[in-house]
């Protein structure tokens, strides 16, 4: 696993969005696995940024997102649907018809069956990842065991309180979601994940530092992927004694 230390927040998200436009620029037909998050918001601005000037095409790019809230609509602003179409499809390029965010609402099983189906049609070239407070990634919550496929999954506590910055008040913030398993992460040919901010210091620790991989902190799954890079800035490395050695 790669640690990028960067001089900011504003800085890991471009040299994340490069990673994904070098991949674009390479396989003009790639696939694409995106997060939501306010971690994400940045990458997308860049990946816009390149589209504007000429630099990238995503006519031909297909995209899968992580996850969805169950019971939030796709036009519900704070649904995963809505939050991709605003933030980065409605202003590159892009067919609609080549992007997916799992629906959260009808029959969930049937939208978990669909999903599973989506992601073994064509291998995730790039996965984009954001980290929870608690260690998540995707909506794959600490646990003694965790999932391999796509699931539903119960929302920890903390991360509900997080998540609840987007919604007028806690009690709207949806209580379940429907997310990759941890082994659909890991099919991803490479990985690269954001994190800033002292809220995600715990969850950074024991990524980046020492070689355990731990339940109770679904990210350290990554250290065992062969093309994973996680980008932090300096303010999370010094929390967290991070040293390049
Ligand atoms: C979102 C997702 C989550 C977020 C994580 C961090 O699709 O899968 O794992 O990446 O909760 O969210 P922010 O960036 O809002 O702190």
């Amino acid at each position: 696993m790669k640690i990028i230390v960067t001089e900011n927040y504003d800085r890991s998200c471009e040299i994340a969005a490069k990673m994904i436009a070098d991949v674009i620029r390479a396989k003009p037909d790639a696939r694409l696995g995106l997060a939501t998050g306010g971690t994400a918001e940045a990458v997308y601005t860049y990946l816009i940024k390149e589209y504007k000037e000429g630099n990238l095409d995503f006519s031909k790019v297909s995209t899968v997102n992580l996850d969805e809230y169950v019971g939030l609509s796709p036009d519900h602003p704070q649904s995963y649907r809505y939050y991709m179409d605003n933030k980065l499809f409605n202003h590159v390029n892009i067919d609609k018809k080549n992007t997916y965010v799992v629906s959260g609402i009808g029959d969930i099983e049937k939208n978990v069956a669909e999903f599973q189906r989506k992601l073994q049609e064509k291998p995730i070239d790039i996965q984009l990842l954001g980290i929870g407070v608690n260690g998540h990634i995707g909506f794959n919550e600490p646990n003694s065991v965790l999932k391999e496929k796509t699931h539903v999954e119960e929302l920890d506590e903390s991360t509900i309180r997080a998540n609840s910055r987007f919604f007028r008040n806690i009690d709207e913030v949806p209580r379940k979601a429907i997310t990759m398993g941890i082994g659909d992460i890991m099919r991803a040919k490479c990985l690269v994940l954001v994190a800033t901010g002292k809220a995600k210091a715990q969850a950074i620790r024991s990524l980046v530092i020492g070689d355990e991989i731990y339940c109770r902190n679904p990210s350290t799954m990554i250290k065992l992927h062969q093309n994973a890079t996680v980008i932090i800035d300096n303010e999370l490395a010094e929390l967290v004694g991070y040293k390049k050695d």
